[in-house]
């Protein structure tokens, strides 16, 4: 069976917790758009056939220059505008995607930096079990607060930190979005709405350094951390 891998960046967020008065995806990080740099991650090894980006009302001109994946072989299929919730922009984009697709990522345009090697091992794995997705061991003790007081130590060796791209079969995925379209809650990501169906979501080995970017600190971290890799990738 062939594969046909597509993409739905995600970007159509407001960045309030940033607190910048442009959309976070438009912001210039070291000299080149949060957006542009997480396609180029995202895309780089080549395994993704097609890539939707969800932006904000608006600004689908604006993400024309970056969805041209800076020349890798990728189609972009689409640039269409996104919801109110993740989850809305997550269905707006994977109604946008060609009926050929078999595996879909799902990708926040707030993580520049997917490590090499990343996006295959999830592609295998959202094959073989359904769903995928990066996942990070939690390194520091974990406590339950309550009313500014430790209420306890939770046990953190079967705690993970979840990450994106997130990879699901295409037609499991479309499942899993029409029972969320019917449910009130927001779902943070599509392995939630999988884990509750009962889909097996495999876990896949990430690195710390496929950070979202919500804060302003995290903000100057990814500055220093681009700066440093694209130095790295110039030198070799
Ligand atoms: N996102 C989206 N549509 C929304 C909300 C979020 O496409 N209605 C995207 C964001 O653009 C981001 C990803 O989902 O790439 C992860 O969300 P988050 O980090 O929360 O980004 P924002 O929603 O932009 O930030 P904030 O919650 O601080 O406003
Ligand atoms: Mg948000």
């Amino acid at each position: 069976m062939g594969r046909h891998v597509s993409a739905i960046v995600v970007a159509a967020g407001r960045g309030e917790r940033l607190g910048a008065d442009t959309p976070k995806a438009f912001l210039e990080l070291a000299g080149r758009s949060l957006l542009s740099r997480s396609l180029s991650s995202l895309l780089m090894g080549g395994q993704v056939d097609e890539v939707v980006v969800v932006v904000p009302p608006g600004f689908e001109e604006r993400a024309g220059p970056a969805s041209e994946c800076n020349g890798l072989p990728v189609t972009c299929r689409a640039v269409v505008a996104g919801g109110a919730r993740r989850s809305e922009s997550v269905r707006i984009g994977f109604e946008a995607l060609s009926l050929a697709t078999e595996v879909v990522l799902v990708h926040d345009a707030a993580r520049p930096f997917v490590p090499g090697g990343l996006v295959e091992r999830i592609i295998a794995a959202a094959l073989e079990h359904g769903g995928a997705i990066p996942a990070v061991p939690i390194p520091d003790t974990v406590k339950e607060g309550a009313g500014g007081f430790v209420q306890r130590t939770v046990p953190r060796e079967a705690l993970c930190l979840s990450q994106t791209p997130q990879g699901f079969r295409a037609g499991l995925l479309k499942e899993a979005l029409e029972v969320g379209e019917s449910l009130e809650q927001d779902f943070t990501d599509e392995a939630a709405l999988f884990e509750g169906l009962g889909y097996s979501v495999r876990l896949v080995d990430s690195c710390t350094t496929n950070f979202k970017i919500t804060t302003p600190d995290d903000w100057r971290l990814a500055t220093a951390w681009a700066a440093a890799t694209d130095r790295e990738a110039f030198d070799v």
